[in-house]
């Protein structure tokens, strides 16, 4: 990932690999006053997201990470153009597209599509597998002519989300199956549109522990042989680092650090993003053992309200770091330790506020084990592509087996 530029500067032409780019990006939601305040106070408004940049780009996973209300959520709605924007822009390869409903929409549709987190709630209960992924395939055109080419690309989308053999999930309901092999499906159902970028809000963390990872390798597989684009919304830190290329911080509403995953991970330099890490659960931390890591506010504080959002960086009310300029400027995208391929919106970072904090900030500790070490992603072979057939660890399977077949 590129630093890229701010929303008021022009935008740089696309690579070939560039699918889907936002800049800007910013969505209000107005808040509605009921009785006398509706008349006597003026309209206020919910900060969700506010000038978010970003590029998918083909055969890249890009992790968008942040605690909860932080505005991730609303960023893929955005991107799937669920929602009007209140300002920024939306390119696809390169062009501006805005739609709302319509012809339009599902083209755009067909190229950007979305997973959501829970696979029950987005399957319709009373209707099977099939039904869901013809329909998909119709509305997509992928159907083909008559009934056994439809069996066909059915058989091929089940197959490609490992839910084999095929015929024995077809005529299922959802309540059927597992959860992991319900958010297959809604994997499947995705894919029948043949997309470009995927656009995946938390996909993982409403199932078990023990079959989070099979989903993840399953993505990480399809990213892989069909060069999808994925944005990878989640609030699991360590498992941004595994999954995902590129890895980008928000809070409250705003980017705050953006880089190749290992390096935002390992060597985080917003005092946010050091706080998710260090909060991020470690069962080797033994409680009372050591000194607290003193680079962030270690009682963690409140998120700020986005009605009234804090002036300058969002973050300076719980930032241990802060100075006068971090509660009246809003700190530029800066380049970390010389490369330009991570940056960070900290002041910190500036030659003329904060280069002896920045030295120290970018030296501080981050924990000697950190969280991934010991996370569930933990038997990730490191950055080699992991292989999509690997067993999970647990009892339970969630794809198309011989043992783990639809319930
Ligand atoms: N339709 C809406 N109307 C008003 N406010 C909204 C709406 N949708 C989201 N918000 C607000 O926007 C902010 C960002 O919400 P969003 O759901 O994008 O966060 P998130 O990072 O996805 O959180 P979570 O991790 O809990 O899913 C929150 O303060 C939320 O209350
Ligand atoms: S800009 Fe200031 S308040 Fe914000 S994270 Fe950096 S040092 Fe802390
Ligand atoms: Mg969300």
């Amino acid at each position: 990932m590129t630093l890229t530029h701010t929303s008021d500067q022009p935008p740089a032409p696309p690579d070939n690999d560039t699918v889907l780019e936002a800049d800007g990006l910013t969505k209000h939601f107005a808040v509605r006053r009921v009785g006398r305040q509706a008349m006597t106070r003026a309209p206020r408004v919910v900060h969700a997201v506010d000038d978010v940049t970003l590029t998918l780009r083909r055969g890249r996973v890009t992790a968008l990470v942040g605690e909860s209300g932080s505005g991730k959520s609303t960023v893929a709605r955005l991107l799937a153009q669920l929602y009007p924007r209140t300002g920024g822009d939306i390119r696809l390869h390169g062009t501006s597209v805005t739609v709302r409903g319509g012809r339009r929409f599902r083209a755009y549709n067909r190229k950007v599509q979305m997973i959501f987190q829970d696979p029950f709630a987005s399957l319709n209960p009373v209707h099977t597998i099939r039904y869901h992924l013809s329909r998909a395939l119709r509305i997509h055109g992928h159907g083909g002519n008559g009934a056994a080419e439809l069996q066909q690309a059915l058989e091929e989308l089940l197959e490609r989300v490992q839910l084999t053999p095929a015929t024995r999930y077809l005529d299922k309901f959802p309540h059927e199956l597992s959860g992991g092999q319900r958010q297959r499906v809604a994997i499947a159902r995705a894919l029948a549109a043949d997309p470009e970028a995927l656009l995946a809000d938390e996909p993982v963390s409403m199932l078990d522990v023990s079959i989070r990872l099979g989903v993840l390798n399953l993505l990480r597989d399809l990213k892989e042989r069909l060069h999808l684009a994925i944005l990878y919304i989640t609030h699991d830190i360590a498992s941004a680092r595994y999954f995902a290329d590129d890895t980008l911080v928000m809070y409250a509403g705003r980017m705050v650090e953006g880089g190749d995953s290992e390096t935002v991970t390992q060597n985080p330099a917003h005092p946010y993003t050091q706080l998710l890490i260090s909060s991020a659960p470690d069962p080797d931390r033994i409680v009372g053992e050591g000194t607290p890591d003193d680079t962030v506010d270690a009682s963690g504080g409140e998120p700020p309200s986005l009605i009234d959002p804090p002036a300058g960086c969002r973050f300076n009310p719980r930032c241990p770091h802060a100075m006068d300029i971090c509660r009246t400027e809003l700190p530029p995208r800066l380049p970390v330790d010389g490369n330009p391929d991570h940056w960070a919106s900290c002041w910190l970072f500036d030659a003329e506020h904060g280069p002896a904090k920045a030295e120290s900030a970018a030296k501080a500790e981050t924990p000697a084990e950190t969280p991934s070490e010991v996370s569930e992603y933990s038997n990730f072979p490191g950055s080699d592509p992991p292989d999509p057939h690997e067993t999970r660890s647990g009892s339970e399977s969630d794809q198309g087996s011989a043992e783990g077949g639809a319930r």
